[in-house]
């Protein structure tokens, strides 16, 4: 009966403590932790799923951590998740082309996670979720931004505003 009442007591304990499930907001969107990347890395971000970034072995990580808060927001996994969208990024501002997907080289994402991290009372510092510019960035900062903006689709508009106002705050 103790016993009994012991696990009914840790059940009811662990789903306070599990009142929501991990998830990044995203525009409108509330995107489960193993779907904040592109679904298939494919084209010019190719090489981001395999080189030295590991998107690939990210999106293993986020699946293994099973909406795990402590897991997710660890310090490695963080820095493994900014170095895939650091890659990502780069390529597409290096090749001046438009986003294959919006949860490609994305600052929304990365600000969602470390929104979603805060949900569960772990910090995470704006330097481990930053991107940062590509160190070949030789433009003024007007020109800078036209050409970060052709980066950009239109109909990722709100990606748009949302990166250029963080892109101009880092800046
Ligand atoms: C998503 O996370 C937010 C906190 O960031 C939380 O309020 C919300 O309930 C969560 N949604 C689900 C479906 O768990
Ligand atoms: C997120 O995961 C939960 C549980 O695994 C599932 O019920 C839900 O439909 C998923 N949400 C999305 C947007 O995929
Ligand atoms: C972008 O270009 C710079 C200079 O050419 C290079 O050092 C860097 O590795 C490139 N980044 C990517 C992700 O291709
Ligand atoms: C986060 O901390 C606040 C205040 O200390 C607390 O009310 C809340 O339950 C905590 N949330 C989680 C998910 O631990």
């Amino acid at each position: 009966m103790l016993a009994f009442s012991c696990v009914s007591l840790l059940i009811l304990l662990a789903s306070q403590a599990t009142a929501f499930t991990f998830n990044v907001s995203f525009g409108t969107q509330n995107l489960n932790a193993t779907d904040i990347l592109p679904t298939s890395l494919t084209g010019l971000i190719a090489p981001c799923a395999s080189t030295s970034a590991t998107c690939d072995n990210v999106q293993s990580e986020l699946s293994a951590c099973q909406n795990d808060a402590a897991c997710l927001c660890a310090n490695q996994l963080v820095a493994d998740l900014r170095n895939c969208e650091q890659c990502m990024y780069e390529t597409l501002i290096n090749a001046s082309a438009p986003l294959p997907d919006p949860k490609a080289g994305s600052t929304p994402i990365l600000a969602g996670y470390q929104a979603a991290c805060a949900a569960f009372n772990i910090t995470l510092a704006t330097t481990q979720v930053a991107l940062t510019l590509p160190s070949n960035w030789d433009g003024p900062f007007g020109l800078g931004l036209n050409t970060v903006g052709t980066v950009f689709t239109v109909g990722a508009a709100f990606i748009l505003g949302m990166s250029s106002l963080l892109l101009l705050s880092n800046l």
